[in-house]
């Protein structure tokens, strides 16, 4: 039997953070760690894609043309993992405590991909000759907006394109109640620099005679949100779809404690806007969000002075919908519109992604007997069966801005299933992956793939 728990621990090892330019042995030790384990596990062929960026890892089994191709996407990119100092453990030397594996990565997204390999060498132990076509497509660029991801699948449409995406990257609700994730939202991010003065001047020479950008900065930051947290932003909300009943529905059944949700962020108080309550919110409502502001002087002690310079990075989450450039176009719109006097604006456009929604083929009156319709009623028996509950249909907050690229592309949709807990600490210190998910999650997507291979002509 494949040992999941020993592949999860060798990959988290890699410290494949791909928006650090000195991680460069990390990136290329998870590649070849990645690699091997393919072909050790699964027989896989592997390619290793070199791109502009970091290199796509595609491993391939190969098989009668009539038969099914499920296409695996997963990330082997990691967040960096700093503050250093707020990890019980070291990010990058995996330890197990209480049956929850930590480190950088373990939920986002090497232990909830692995469970997919292990799924396939799994199935292939019992049956060699499973008529299934296998495409792993796993990419090193996720966490820095997959610049790279688009132009290979373009350059290989026709070996790319199967009958539907297998992919985990997104929370389930907890250990006994699995998620089959039917939506994320999109993305549009960009950073706003404003210059002032040419070099930091004396604020007593000069306090009073030119703008400070902060100043400048601030106000333009304030008059991005109203006073009940709307983003006013004109045109902001003109594309935004309200969730289906049966969505609503879906989110209110979780009966969730707004009150559980507030210690378990740490926060005195949540703040959602108007027209969503706080799960809502979250799930079907657009954001625009502060990720960063820098500007003046941040040493000890005071230090007079008017800033030359001052910085905001913005990023957008977006639903249906709403679309990423026409987003970006109305915020820097905005922006300039409402630029200060005494400075200059310098918008520079980051990543960005479409929202994503996926119907279950049962909620969507699609064919049945497709190979997708087949995975998505597999997974739902597998998951009645595994966790002893029917799995929540229900839309996530992040987003994996690849997956609109992916459907445009290759015309594939993808059966998102939920690994990683709503405790996971994804991005944050102490990062970590509940292995009795892995266990779990590793069944139901064995039985995935062995009612799509039942499927073939
Ligand atoms: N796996 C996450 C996305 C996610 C997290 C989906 C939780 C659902 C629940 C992914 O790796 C991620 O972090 N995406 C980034 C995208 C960005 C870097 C372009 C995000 O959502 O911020
Ligand atoms: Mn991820
Ligand atoms: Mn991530």
């Amino acid at each position: 039997m494949f040992d999941t728990v020993k592949a999860i621990a060798g990959f988290t090892r890699h410290a494949s953070v791909s928006a650090d330019p000195e991680a460069r042995e990390g990136m290329e030790g998870a590649v070849k760690y990645l690699s091997a384990l393919l072909r050790d596990n699964t027989g896989c062929e592997v390619e290793v894609v070199q791109t502009a960026g970091h290199p796509v890892v595609l491993g391939r089994r190969r098989g009668k043309p009539e038969w099914p191709h499920i296409v695996i996407y997963g990330h082997y990119d990691v967040q960096p993992p700093d503050p250093l100092d707020e990890w019980t453990s070291e990010p990058f030397e995996p330890v197990v405590r209480d049956g929850v594996m930590y480190g950088r990565g373990t939920s986002d997204d090497k232990g909830p991909m692995m469970v997919h390999i292990a799924a396939l060498a799994n199935v292939l132990e019992r049956r060699p000759d499973l008529p299934l076509r296998i495409t792993f497509m796993i990419e090193g660029e996720e966490e820095i907006g997959s610049p790279s991801l688009a132009a290979v699948m373009k350059a290989r449409t026709d070996s790319l394109r199967g009958d539907f995406l297998l992919m985990s990257d997104t929370t389930s609700v907890g250990i006994d109640d699995e998620s089959i994730t039917t939506g994320l939202r999109g993305m549009s991010a960009l950073e706003v620099r404003l210059k002032g003065p040419g070099q930091d001047l004396h604020s007593g020479f000069h306090g009073g005679s030119v703008m400070n950008p902060i100043r400048a900065l601030a106000a333009l930051c304030a008059s991005l949100h109203d006073a009940d947290g709307r983003v006013n932003i004109p045109g902001f909300y003109d594309d935004v779809v309200p969730p289906a009943d049966w969505e609503r529905e879906e989110l209110a059944r979780l009966n969730r404690d707004p009150e559980d949700y507030r210690k378990l962020l740490g926060v005195p108080e949540l703040c959602p806007p108007p027209d969503y309550d706080v799960f809502e919110s979250r799930c079907f409502g657009p954001t625009l969000e502060f990720n960063g502001i820098t500007g003046g002087y941040q040493g000890p002690g005071s230090k007079t002075i008017i800033p030359a310079r001052a910085s905001v990075k913005i990023s957008c989450r977006l639903v249906p919908d709403q679309k990423a450039d026409r987003i970006l176009e109305l915020v820097e719109k905005t922006l300039r519109e409402r630029c200060p006097r005494g400075v200059t604006m310098e918008i520079e456009r980051q990543h960005g992604g479409d929202p994503y929604v996926v119907l279950p083929p049962h909620k969507s009156g699609e064919a049945i007997g497709t190979p997708k319709a087949v995975a998505f009623k597999a997974a739902d028996e597998a998951i009645r069966e595994v966790f002893g509950s029917a799995p929540h249909y229900l839309r996530e907050g992040g987003s994996v801005p690849v997956l609109s690229d992916i459907r445009r592309i290759l015309g594939m949709d993808a059966l998102m299933l939920a690994v990683a807990l709503p405790d996971c600490n994804m991005h944050s210190p102490n990062e970590n992956m509940d292995l009795l998910m892995i266990e779990r999650c590793t069944k139901v997507s064995e039985r995935i793939l062995e009612a799509v291979a039942g499927t073939r002509g």
